[in-house]
């Protein structure tokens, strides 16, 4: 069994609690707004639901994927207890009490600000708080596994730290960074007017500095999928990791380059001059970069499984595939998603393209796509391939978590494809309701239908994903074994000094972001006529 088992399980079920929760309120409002309700919605409470599924869903069900996954991969690839597991734990109740603070504020319909919660729009001291609490307690959990990194570098001087943990220190260290853009935001510029300590407030820069986490928090969600890929997938299909540096070079490229790029959020906003929105624009390009090796590794690596397995011939490997093991199958899936959400991406990035689907529901099917889709498809992955070192008892069962899985597939691709069809027809983002008797919007109706269908496929496949991880808690105790990881077939090669640690890396991202934020920051400073007037939240019926 698993080192500091309780730990890892009690973020995994608080983790999926929030996100089947979310997953009902998504759905409410997918129907709720399409023609299948037969009349408007209610706009006060979609605002509540949109907020708390956005709040629920960005900043509390990730953070503890993340969390959980990190801590099983220290003691596990470590190979050694926890060290400062008091921490984690602390760490932990802060992010359950952050978290409960700002849904309680959504619930009583104070603070129906999105989860971009972009000011003017001003809500509830308690959901800003909130959402500082949680934060805080993710720090917890990142300077534990700097640490506990560190601790076992000096004793195991000139070893190689597991990709695994390097992998996850990454991420720590990125979330570090990121979060300091929206922490800055709400301590300087959001609660002070929440508290009505000042009456106006600066929204241009309150948005450069919400950008600098908005864009990099993604790669924060998406780094635990990354490391099971690198190190969790190529084992379970049976094969190698094909390059163990490969893998560490993305690493080190996502955490210099996923931070400073975040302008490509702001590219209709006019404070932001066109040549720091160019500049942005191109290292959102180089960020692809990662990913295309990422993508490679993992292929060659599936691709070495396959063959030892006796597929034959330029593409009988794929046939010879495990696709029959969850973490592989969700695999293949996550990966079809990540090829048609980065197609559609690379029009959200690029300077001019963009403002042909700015603040559509394109946008919105795009993040769904590469989020809800590909990214959550491996968290599901994650938890399935550690159930039974958590309990003790095997997964129950695995044909059934195949269907979970492939109904969050189909389910995702049927909401999403619509909403990037009817993002093209101009259809605005966030809208609680729209007129289907007006004709210029008819030829929308039944691609918003079809999408809310898709939304109940996600229902099912989150009901789906309780079952089986509540059913696993039972029946016969079987002895699982360590968690191990895959060996890479350049494990016995010699790897240079600054693969095995992360400093360098972290003064590149610093300097990176001085570079490309540091102007668009300091302006805020001396362009005094960007301030207005606090909003609260009043919606008419
Ligand atoms: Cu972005």
């Amino acid at each position: 069994m698993l080192a500091s088992r309780r730990l890892v399980l009690a973020h995994f079920w608080l983790a999926f609690a929030t996100f089947a929760g979310s997953v009902v309120l998504g759905a409410w409002q997918m129907w709720a707004r399409s023609p299948l309700h037969g009349g408007p919605a209610d706009a006060e409470l979609y605002y509540r639901a949109v907020t708390a599924h956005g709040t629920a869903l960005a900043y509390v069900f990730p953070t503890l994927i993340a969390m959980g996954f990190g801590y099983a991969v220290c003691v596990s690839a470590l190979d050694r207890p926890l060290r400062g597991e008091g921490f984690a734990w602390a760490g932990f109740v802060l992010v359950l009490v952050g978290a409960l603070m700002s849904l309680l504020a959504v619930a009583a319909g104070s603070s129906s600000v999105l989860y971009t919660f972009y000011p003017p729009l001003t809500a509830s001291p308690f959901y800003y708080v909130g959402i500082v609490l949680a934060v805080v307690g993710s720090w917890f959990w990142a300077v534990l596994m700097v640490y506990n990194m560190r601790a076992w570098k000096q004793e195991h001087p000139g070893e190689r730290v597991p990709l695994a943990v390097f992998g996850t220190v990454a991420n720590a260290l990125l979330w570090l960074w990121t979060a300091v853009g929206a922490a800055l935001e709400i301590l300087f510029l959001i609660l002070p007017l929440a508290f009505g300590w000042t009456t106006t407030v600066d929204v241009g820069l309150a948005r450069t500095l919400f950008s600098w986490t908005l864009h990099a928090i993604v790669y924060f969600w998406l780094l635990p999928a990354y490391v099971a890929f690198y190190t969790l997938v190529p084992q379970a299909a049976g094969g190698r990791l094909y390059s163990d540096r490969m893998g560490r070079t993305a690493f080190v490229l996502f955490l210099v380059l996923a931070m400073p790029i975040g302008i490509h959020h702001l590219f209709a906003d006019p404070h932001i001059g066109e040549g720091f929105k160019f500049l942005h624009t191109v290292f959102t390009a180089a960020v692809a970069i990662p990913t295309l090796l990422t993508v490679f590794t993992l292929t060659a690596s599936l691709e070495v499984a396959g063959r030892l397995r006796g597929g034959r011939g330029l593409l009988g490997w794929v046939g010879a595939l495990p696709w029959d093991r969850p973490i592989v199958l969700a695999t293949g899936l996550s990966l079809v998603m990540l090829g048609l959400g980065g197609a559609g991406g690379l029009i959200n990035m690029s300077y001019t393209l963009d403002s042909t689907v700015h603040n559509t529901q394109w946008v919105t099917g795009h993040f769904h796509l590469i989020f809800a889709g590909s990214v959550v498809i491996m968290y599901f992955a994650i938890a399935y391939e550690l159930w039974p070192h958590l309990t003790g008892h095997p997964l129950r069962s695995t044909k059934l978590a195949c269907l979970q899985l492939w109904l969050w597939f189909i389910g995702m691709l049927v909401v999403t494809l619509p909403w990037h069809l009817v993002g093209l027809m101009g259809q605005p983002r966030r809208m609680a309701y729209y007129d289907w008797s007006e004709p210029g919007l008819a030829a929308q109706g039944p691609l918003v239908s079809a999408s809310a269908v898709g939304g109940f496929v996600l229902l099912l496949s989150a009901v789906l994903l309780i079952v089986i991880l509540v059913r696993s808690r039972r029946g016969e105790k079987v002895g699982a074994g360590a968690l191990t990881y895959a060996r890479a077939l350049d494990d016995g090669s010699p790897l240079p000094r600054a693969l095995n640690g992360l400093a360098v890396w972290v003064g590149l991202m610093i300097a990176l972001t001085a570079v490309n934020y540091g102007y668009p920051i300091a302006q805020g400073f001396f362009l005094q006529h960007n301030t207005v007037p606090a909003q609260t939240v009043t919606i008419s019926p």
